[in-house]
């Protein structure tokens, strides 16, 4: 069987290299069993024309050696999942991509993330506009103390989107018309945000990153305080949003990661292990660790 591996120095990154010497492979499977050492990604982690691009991303904690060497493309209106067991780093790269992470004092970022080809960790960038283009949503809700209004209307305000009233009233309903969540609010605007159903302030969460216009949309765990009837709306929201947006969403729930997304990418200490169509990564992953994460045997 031919495994499909990249290597970090590849000058072809879009075409799969041949396997390596170091990989090892499962006689009665076909599966690539540990190829740790040289730490190649197996799968299609590139894409053509990424929204975003990562390039030999390795994050520290201090010392710790956090995320490994990670090279990974996100796609253009579609949905890329990332899944792993508990600790593995998801979050961690997830807040590269936003440069989150330099809220973090003890936390460093090397490497190369390109947003439509420009680099969001150059000196010149500024992180206000980049986390406005690249809008995150948290694992729990976190909507502002504020009116349901103002947590939508706070973004505009403070990058000047709307020059009036009138114009902010607009932003704001678009923005929680595309959340779905105008019709359950527009009679209550002025009431605090977080007065709403946990389901509500997530999405009102989503409307607030909407807002801002991003091109991308960072998804932390969204779900995971949500209960089934409020997680399956969020889920149709996401299916929706992709026709706009570049979606990254970090889950533990394997099913919402085969609902939700085209392509699903494997972390497992730090290390992308494997990247590929849902599907495929669901029915027949190529690399042993990924089996097992997705068969239950570990995670
Ligand atoms: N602010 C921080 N300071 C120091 N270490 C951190 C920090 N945040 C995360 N880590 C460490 O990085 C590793 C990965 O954490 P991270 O939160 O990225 O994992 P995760 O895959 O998102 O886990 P979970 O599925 O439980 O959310 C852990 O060992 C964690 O202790
Ligand atoms: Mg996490």
């Amino acid at each position: 069987m031919e495994a499909q591996l990249k290597h970090q120095d590849d000058p072809t990154p879009n075409r799969a290299p041949a396997a390596s010497a170091a990989t090892v492979e499962d006689q009665k499977t076909g599966r690539i069993l540990y190829s740790r050492d040289s730490r190649e990604t197996v799968g299609e982690a590139f894409i053509d024309e990424p929204r975003m691009s990562c390039r030999n991303v390795d994050v520290y904690y201090d010392d710790k050696h956090a995320i490994r060497n990670v090279s990974l493309d996100i796609g253009r209106n579609q949905v890329i999942a990332m899944i792993g067991p508990s600790g593995c780093d998801k979050s961690t790269f997830l807040r590269c991509l936003n440069r989150m992470n330099d809220t973090i004092d003890i936390c460093r970022v090397t490497g190369q993330i390109h947003l439509d080809g420009v680099d969001i960790y150059d000196r010149h960038i500024d992180v206000v506009p980049l986390r406005a283009r690249v809008g995150m949503v948290f694992q729990k809700p976190n909507p502002f103390p504020k009116s349901i209004y103002d947590n939508v209307a706070y973004g505009p305000r403070i990058h000047g989107l709307a020059q009036n009233k009138a114009e902010m009233d607009e932003v704001v309903e678009t923005s929680l018309r595309r959340a779905g969540l105008w019709d359950e609010v527009k009679d209550r605007l002025d009431q605090p945000g977080t007065g709403l159903s946990g389901g509500q302030q997530q999405r009102l969460c989503i409307a607030r990153t909407i807002a801002v216009g991003p091109e991308v949309i960072l998804m932390d765990e969204p779900c995971s305080a949500l209960d089934p009837i409020a997680t399956s709306i969020i889920e149709d929201l996401i299916d929706e949003l992709k026709q706009q947006f570049s979606i990254a969403i970090v889950t533990h729930s394997m099913q919402q990661a085969s609902r939700v997304s085209q392509r699903t990418a494997y972390f497992h200490l730090g290390d992308l292990i494997e990247v590929g169509e849902t599907a495929q990564i669901f029915t027949n992953p190529r690399h042993q660790l990924t089996q097992d994460y997705i068969t239950g045997r570990f995670g």
